[in-house]
């Protein structure tokens, strides 16, 4: 079964393959081919222009899913900052301009959020995942709280994760090792529910 990961970041489509292979059993995760957009380098940008994570999830994984005519699945996701009344939330890619470097969008994260004590940095992120197949559209969420620290920290990851320490842990996201965030991360719990869905669907579609 191809599956395309509507998705140009490669950090994502790194994630989303190991956090598969988590939840899913060896035999099944084999049989999966997970392609991403750069197999498709004829597909343009599409445009974030919903509202909410889903709608967004959702237009990508339908364009992707008819320019490619394969099953797609999209991953749109953010961190939600209380204090910031959930900014920066869907706009996380492009905080600081449309093509804000990452080192951009954490910056004027830590600059709005200069003074705040620790207690009031709380935040969320989010993971939105829509699969598309043509016949089947579904949308599986996962979130993970913590707080925004005052300085960055650690190497891995990509984004905000050198700012976000998950609730009930001292590192940031960018510390842990892979496979911890993977185990605990808002993209985690969503895929954990898509991992439920597929072998359930597929286990089905065998029997016929
Ligand atoms: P999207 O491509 O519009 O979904 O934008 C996602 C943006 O949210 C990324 O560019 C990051 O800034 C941020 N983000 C999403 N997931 C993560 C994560 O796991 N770690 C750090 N930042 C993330």
């Amino acid at each position: 079964m191809k599956i395309v990961l509507a998705t140009r970041n490669k950090h994502k489509v790194e994630e989303i393959k190991q956090i598969l292979e988590i939840y899913l059993d060896p035999n099944l995760y084999s049989q999966l081919e997970i392609l991403d957009i750069s197999n498709f380098p004829w597909v343009p940008e599409i445009e974030e222009d919903g509202k909410t994570f889903a709608e967004n999830a959702l237009k990508k994984a339908r364009v992707i899913h008819e320019l490619t005519g394969l099953c797609s699945i999209a991953d749109d996701s953010g961190i939600e900052v209380d204090f910031l009344n959930g900014e920066p939330g869907i706009y996380s890619a492009r905080y600081a301009g449309e093509r804000a470097t990452d080192y951009e969008n954490n910056e004027k994260l830590l600059r709005l959020l200069d003074g705040v004590p620790i207690e009031k940095r709380t935040a969320t992120f989010r993971c939105v995942l829509a699969y598309v197949d043509g016949r089947v559209e579904k949308i599986f969420e996962g979130a993970t709280k913590g707080k925004v620290i005052f300085e960055p920290r650690g190497m891995g990851g990509f984004g905000y994760d050198p700012l976000f320490v998950p609730d009930g842990y001292e590192l940031t996201y960018a510390e842990m090792p892979k496979d911890l965030k993977n185990r605990i991360s808002h993209r985690s719990k969503a895929l954990q529910k898509f991992a439920e869905f597929l072998r359930a669907h597929l286990e089905y579609k065998n029997k016929f």
